[in-house]
């Protein structure tokens, strides 16, 4: 019975001859057996093997939304025309933030890059319900199959060093889903970009793909001792509720076996320098990730002292995160909150993003109608998007590799070509 079942199976299989089968040698039946055993071991490992491999977007217990349909197309460019670079985002809010998140992700959205959505432990889950729920829905996102949000959220306190394991797994999330970005940003909620996606993407062209955007210094004055020295222990890498910063009563000296290097909390980073911070198949990333698991604010040091200490990263890097930010007082860590006074000087800035905001703040509208051209609730239109230019919902999709970048890619190609003309680019401040 069991025979005539794999038989029939078989027959429509043109790879095998039964012709000349007979049914009363025992033999030749063990042997059809055997080898349709082996054929569908084969198959569910090839199956599971595919299914498993790490550039496929597989449901991720940890990921939603997992089921999507209908995929926009991407076309492939001529050869003499270099397909434009593609953008890993991960964008992160707390409690109350899930509608800022969303619209952060509508004003950064281009159908190349790819999104990975975090709200943190301090909002409820339904927050994370309630965002991927609004991703869902979207038909852009179900059909680009670009945005996941985090089901399993990580602490990420500001004052610690969480922060940087936060960012590393957001990293790894993004090197998982997708195999083709080549710069990975980590936006906060209260961050806003200060171009179109098509600007950024456009600019980022022209640039070789292992540059690193950080702002960077190895000059430690007093501010920077002060956030150096101290000995933390961060309760978002083991607490599971929210509570207070560790401090221990003793500092450290400063590390001699590397040098030290302060920055910002924002940065543009390099696909390769994600890799090689994630997989530490060279031991820097791991031993400075542990030394600094101890340093209050980690994230504006490890990936500047990451790349100023590695040989094969120390030329990359360009010393301005293209972020717009400002301070009321000299030592302040945290940027002024900016309103529509700031918008001219954010403008003229040539910067890609700027923060912080308050969430809703009149300027985010200017910003909207003045350079991104979007409308509340959809995505800022671009290349990709056909139908008539009135028509800004982009609702008619074409090629996702054709850009149409405005008046944001003069200012940030000018913003660049400063930073060029002085030299600021390959940093000599990482030179020891
Ligand atoms: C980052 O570097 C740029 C260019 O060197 C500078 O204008 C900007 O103020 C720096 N940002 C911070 C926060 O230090
Ligand atoms: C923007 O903020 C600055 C300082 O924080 C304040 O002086 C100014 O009045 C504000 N402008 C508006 C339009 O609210
Ligand atoms: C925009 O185009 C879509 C699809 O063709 C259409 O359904 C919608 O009504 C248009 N909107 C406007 C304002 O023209
Ligand atoms: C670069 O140099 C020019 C002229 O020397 C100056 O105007 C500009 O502000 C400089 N840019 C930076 C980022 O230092």
């Amino acid at each position: 019975m069991q025979t005539q079942a794999s038989l029939a199976a078989a027959s429509a299989s043109p790879a095998f001859s039964f012709s000349s089968f007979n049914f009363r040698d025992p033999k030749s039946t063990l042997f059809i057996l055997l080898s349709f055993s082996l054929l569908s071991i084969l198959l569910i490992v090839f199956l599971s093997s595919s299914s498993s491999s790490p550039s496929h977007s597989g449901p991720d217990p940890f990921l939603f939304p997992s089921h999507q349909t209908k995929r926009i197309i991407f076309h492939k460019t001529t050869q003499s025309d270099p397909a434009p670079p593609s953008i890993a985002y991960l964008i992160s809010g707390s409690r109350g933030d899930w509608n800022r998140v969303l619209r952060l992700l509508l004003a950064t959205y281009h159908p190349r890059n790819h999104y990975l959505l975090h709200i943190d432990p301090f909002a409820p889950h339904a927050d994370r319900e309630r965002l991927a729920l609004a991703v869902q829905s979207n038909p852009i996102f179900r059909a680009a199959q670009n945005v996941d949000v985090i089901g399993k959220p990580d602490f990420a306190y500001f004052k610690g060093s969480s922060p940087v394991s936060f960012t590393l797994h957001g990293a790894s999330i993004l090197l998982r889903l997708s195999v083709k970005w080549n710069w990975f940003i980590s936006l906060s909620a209260d961050a806003y970009p200060l171009v179109t996606p098509d600007d950024l993407l456009h600019i980022l062209s022209f640039l070789p793909k292992d540059v690193n955007f950080v702002n960077h210094s190895s000059y430690i004055g007093w501010t920077e001792s002060r956030k150096l020295r101290p000995i933390i222990v961060d309760p978002g890498l083991y607490l599971s509720e929210g509570t207070e910063m560790f401090f221990a009563t003793q500092k450290r000296d400063y590390p001699d076996a590397f040098r030290l290097f302060t920055g910002t909390p924002f940065f543009i980073l390099s696909r390769k320098f994600m890799e090689f911070c994630v997989m530490g198949e060279d031991n820097l990333p791991r031993t400075l990730l542990m030394y600094f698991a101890n340093t209050p604010k980690s994230l504006s040091s490890y990936f500047p002292t990451v790349l100023c200490n590695s040989r094969r990263f120390s030329r990359t890097i360009v010393n301005y995160n293209l972020l717009y930010n400002t301070f009321d007082k000299p030592f302040i860590d945290e940027p002024r909150v900016l309103n529509t006074s700031d918008f001219n000087g954010m403008v003229s800035s040539g910067a890609a993003f700027a923060r912080k905001f308050q969430p809703s703040d009149p300027v985010l509208d200017l910003i909207d109608e003045k350079i991104l051209g979007r409308s509340p609730e959809s995505v800022v239109p671009g290349g990709w998007c056909l139908g008539e230019p009135a028509n800004v919902t982009c609702s008619v999709w074409g090629d996702a590799d054709i850009l149409r970048p405005g008046p944001g890619s003069r200012r940030l190609e000018k913003a660049i070509v400063d930073l060029l003309s002085n030299g600021t680019l390959r940093s000599p401040l990482c030179k020891f």
